[in-house]
């Protein structure tokens, strides 16, 4: 009765909640198990950024609710995000769910399994299904994302919340006001990674760069994001920093002239531009320019000439013409993303612009979402051609998919290389020299 499977949608930040889960059942007995058909207990960990992506987690546990019927589920609960905005909701509409958690208190899902399976073999009363919503700023900083096992990467959850108002986003709903999570215990946590051999951590945040701007002053020129970097610089045994996201507000100097000064900040930056258009911008509420955000992939590239580039890009927000999309591709087009995420604007209820409606028509988000991806195609064949023949340095993560002998890492810029290896190499950095490349994998020997 006690293997559980978590099915995690959505960003990375989920990605991270759900390991930090999976780590406090495993201290508790619990075994986690990779596949719903082998569990006993199923939780789907829940994003609410789009409307897709709550479509899919509902249909799955509507699934898993009939599976739950038939007895071939034991318990089935919902967390995170969607939990968060519309539990009473989901309840309403799948009545077997047996647990409805929001994202400010994963940390109390141990007890309530615990509760509930004790229920089931009529060991003690059966708790309520939904752990109370109000969000409670900060509980959750407290739980550490990490288990007993070795990873040779991993994420670093440094602060919660957001404080922007995109007018089209869920997540300040969501996930609640911005706090950061105490300096101390982000380092603290990053050096018992280190000790158990990690290698490479990313920072997690919503907005990395507005870490800590309340709790800690500057130093030195330095924000509180900067002297965190500096600290985890410092941390042995870390070979490779990356964070993610930051926002083009408040990215200052100091930021940009870490790129130069700390080696092992990898040079690439996920950085959301969401659209090419000052008057969109604005609409979205995004309190800055196409200029601005040019000046500052220029100051990088100017830090470090190897930088790699990867934003997140909007298509079809209300009332976005010919002529403003026209500006997001060539906005795209100076600063040659090597990676992006195009999405298809989803009307969020409870944001700002819910009341703009959705003016743009599915075919034209859709066609908007091509121009753009054929682009980013291009860009990304490129840069990966253009590395063939160089050495690159790769962090080996385990045996590619595909298996027979290919072992898969990352290089600095955060592409896939995949190559002959062996065992020994999993947590090392193996230089490869590169032999062929795709729009998306790097292929090589190593050296
Ligand atoms: N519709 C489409 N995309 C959205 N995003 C956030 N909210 C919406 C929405 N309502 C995108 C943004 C953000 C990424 C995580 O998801 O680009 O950066
Ligand atoms: Fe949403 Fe904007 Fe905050 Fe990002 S910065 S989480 S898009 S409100």
């Amino acid at each position: 009765m006690n293997r559980v499977y978590i099915k995690t949608y959505g960003c990375q930040m989920n990605e991270r909640d759900s390991e930090a889960v999976a780590s406090m059942l495993r201290g508790r007995g619990y075994s986690i198990v990779d596949s719903e058909v082998d569990a006993d207990v199923v939780l789907l960990n829940t994003c609410s950024v789009r409307d897709q992506a709550e479509q899919k987690a509902i249909g799955k546990a509507g699934r898993l609710q009939r599976d739950k019927r038939r007895n071939k589920l034991q318990l089935l609960g919902v967390m995170g995000c969607m939990a968060q905005n519309r539990g009473r909701d989901l309840l309403a509409s799948l009545p077997d769910l047996d647990l409805v958690v929001g994202t400010q208190k994963f940390h109390q899902v141990p007890d309530h399994l615990d509760n509930l399976l004790a229920s089931l073999k009529g060991l003690g009363p059966r708790p309520s299904t939904i752990i109370d919503l109000e969000a409670e700023a900060g509980s959750q900083n407290t739980i550490r994302g990490h288990g007993a096992e070795r990873k040779v990467t991993a994420f670093v959850s440094i602060m919660q919340g957001c404080n922007m108002k995109c007018a089209y986003c869920i997540v300040p709903k969501t996930r609640g006001e911005e706090r950061a999570r105490p300096m101390e215990d982000i380092v603290e946590e990053v050096r018992e990674l280190a000790a158990n051999g990690t290698k490479e951590i990313t920072l997690l945040g919503q907005i990395v760069n507005h870490y800590g701007k309340r709790e800690f002053p500057t130093v030195g020129g330095k924000s509180p994001f900067v002297q965190l970097l500096e600290k985890v610089h410092a941390v042995d045994g870390i070979e490779r920093i990356r964070f993610t996201s930051p926002h083009p507000v408040g990215f200052r100097q100091d930021l940009v002239e870490a790129y130069r000064d700390l080696p092992k900040l990898c040079e690439y930056i996920h950085f959301p531009m969401q659209s090419g258009s000052d008057r969109i911008l604005r609409a979205m509420r995004r309190p800055y320019s196409r200029e601005k955000f040019l000046r500052i992939v220029e100051a990088l590239r100017q830090a470090n000439p190897a930088m790699y580039f990867s934003t997140d890009v909007i298509v079809g927000f209300p009332g976005e013409t010919d002529e403003d999309f026209a500006q997001t591709v060539t906005l795209f087009d100076e600063v040659k993303f090597d990676m992006a995420f195009i999405f298809k604007y989803s009307v969020r209820s409870g944001t700002e612009a819910e009341e703009m409606g959705d003016t743009i028509a599915k075919e034209i988000k859709e066609a908007r979402n091509q121009v753009l991806l054929e682009r980013l195609e291009q860009w990304s064949t490129a840069r990966n051609e253009a590395l063939i023949g160089t050495v690159q340095e790769v962090l080996v993560e385990g045996p590619a998919r595909k298996g027979e002998g290919m072992f898969m890492g990352k290089n600095r810029g955060n592409r896939k290389v995949l190559f002959p290896g062996n065992a020994r190499q999993v947590g090392e950095l193996v230089p490869v020299r590169i032999d062929r490349a795709t729009t998306t994998v790097l292929l090589g020997e190593s050296v």
